[in-house]
């Protein structure tokens, strides 16, 4: 019951209205969304793809892990924040979305599996950062990962074809 009341809640905030009433605020906040999410999946593809052995194979997977993540993390930070503002200009509607429910639970399977690699197999990385070809644990990390990340990009763009 505390979801649905602080959905309801945050969609009566002053700021949830402004941007439910607003012409251009919502537009504006969807494509600030869009060019997070464009960074987010496209840098964590290049990691993914490093750890597939399929790119920057001359470069160590310590080397862009360090270069790539930070990007990644910095414009996860701002997809969220874009994302909340739209969810809260509807929030009760947003809720009860099926795609919207499982973009979120698929972002909590990506969070899960980069946790699982971070605390696995790359903790092991030393014995194989500068090698092209890469442990199965890594591949599989990066694989899973990939297709985690079209899910969620599939969901989301589904809530605008449903959201009633
Ligand atoms: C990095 C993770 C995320 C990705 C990859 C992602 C992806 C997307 C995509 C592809 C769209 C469709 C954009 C369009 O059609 O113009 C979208 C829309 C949306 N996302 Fe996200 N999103 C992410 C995180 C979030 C979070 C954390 C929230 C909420 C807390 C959220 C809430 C929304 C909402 C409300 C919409 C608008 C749907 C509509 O058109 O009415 N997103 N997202």
């Amino acid at each position: 019951m505390i979801i649905p009341q602080f959905c309801s809640w945050v969609q009566n905030t002053r700021m949830a209205s402004a941007i439910r009433t607003s012409t251009w605020l919502f537009p504006t906040i969807e494509s600030v969304h869009v060019l997070a999410i464009t960074i987010v999946v496209g840098s964590a593809a290049m990691f993914d793809f490093r750890l597939l052995g399929i790119a920057s194979r001359d470069r160590t997977v310590t080397q862009v892990h360090r270069e790539v993540l930070p990007w990644t993390w910095a414009a996860f930070a701002c997809a969220v924040v874009a994302g909340f503002l739209m969810f809260s200009s509807d929030a009760v509607k947003y809720y009860e979305n099926g795609p919207f429910r499982w973009k979120m639970f698929t972002l909590l399977l990506v969070g899960l599996n980069a946790a699982i690699f971070e605390f696995g197999p790359f903790r092991g990385v030393s014995r194989w950062d500068s090698e092209k070809k890469t442990p199965l644990s890594a591949k599989l990390a990066g694989g899973i990962s990939l297709v985690l990340w079209v899910f969620v990009v599939g969901f989301g763009r589904w809530i605008g074809f449903t959201k009633q």
